[in-house]
């Protein structure tokens, strides 16, 4: 398998990819709220071949496989761990028109014009050329096909960042925005329709959401999922507090977020929607 992005393969192979694998896919429609918008703009039909592009435990792959129920949907990730647990859901399921594929997005073989739609619920922001990781993914696309992603803006609108990081270091810095591959590698507008456009996709429309998302069941369980978080390991790494006194520390900010749909905090996202073009762009072969 090629791997460009070795760097997001290691960690989403160790133990962050270990972390979602344990803690995500386990209760369908706790994000119904976000999953309604993507698959309302991804308005996917019944026999459309659809791919998810990191579509790490593949909660969203088995939505789109019940919605393209004569088609067929190919989930794309790089996470071992993430795949074993999407598999172990899809045998739950029954369902038998989906496939999961271990590969990473900016290079993987998708095949040319293979797709009718492309989907992502935040696997496309880690690429280390996010301009190639799209084109390619416009490649398996048949022109005309469509590109629906949702991504974070920035993360100071992100109260999932700022909720915990802020319960262990104060309120963060506001981070400069960067273009380093990463959760918020395409919180601005511009440098969505930048790369699209380098990617050879037309007809880009952004759409500021905001969607509360689902964290646990309660403040325990959700600080227990902010705890093998990346960025929150990096701030234990540093030994500022140890593990318990984190623990206690989320567990009192997240507190207020609890209610009876569960620990939910909101976040501005993009809605993306494109389109490949019908001829290539300049330069690409
Ligand atoms: C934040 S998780 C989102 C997973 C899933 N879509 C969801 O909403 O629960 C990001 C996912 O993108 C995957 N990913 C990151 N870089 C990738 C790449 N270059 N190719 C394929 N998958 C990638 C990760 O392994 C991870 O499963």
């Amino acid at each position: 398998m090629s791997i460009p992005n070795a760097a997001q393969a290691n960690s989403w192979n160790g133990p962050e990819g270990a972390h979602w694998a344990a803690s995500t896919g386990r209760t369908e429609g706790r994000d119904s709220a976000l999953h309604r918008l993507l698959f309302e703009a991804a308005a996917i039909a019944e026999t459309d071949r659809v791919l998810d592009v990191g579509c790490g435990a593949g909660e969203t792959t088995v939505l789109a496989a019940r919605q393209a129920s004569r088609g067929h949907v190919v989930g794309l990730d790089l996470s071992r761990p993430m795949l074993e647990r999407a598999r172990a859901d899809q045998a739950r399921t029954g369902l038998t028109n989906l496939r999961f594929e271990e590969g990473d997005a900016q290079v993987h073989p998708l095949g040319d014009g293979e797709f009718d739609v492309a989907i992502s619920q935040f696997g496309i922001m880690f690429f280390a050329d996010p301009v190639a990781a799209f084109a390619n993914i416009g490649r398996a696309l048949r022109p005309g096909g469509r590109l629906v992603f949702v991504c974070p803006r920035h993360m100071a609108r992100c109260a999932w960042y700022t909720v915990p990081i802020s319960a262990l270091t104060g309120p963060p810095e506001p981070l400069p925005d960067t273009r380093e591959p990463g959760m918020f590698s395409l919180a601005d507008r511009e440098r969505i329709e930048e790369v699209l456009g380098g990617a050879g996709f037309g007809s880009v429309m952004t759409t500021a959401v905001e969607v509360p998302l689902f964290f646990g069941q309660d403040a325990a369980s959700a600080a227990g999922f902010f705890l093998g978080t990346g960025p929150v390991r990096a701030i234990l790494d540093d030994a500022i507090m140890t593990p318990d006194a984190a623990r206690t520390a989320l567990e009192d900010a997240l507190r207020p977020y609890a209610g009876p749909e569960g620990v939910r905090l909101g976040g501005e996202l993009w809605m993306v929607t494109a389109r490949r073009f019908s001829r290539r762009p300049p330069g690409q072969p």
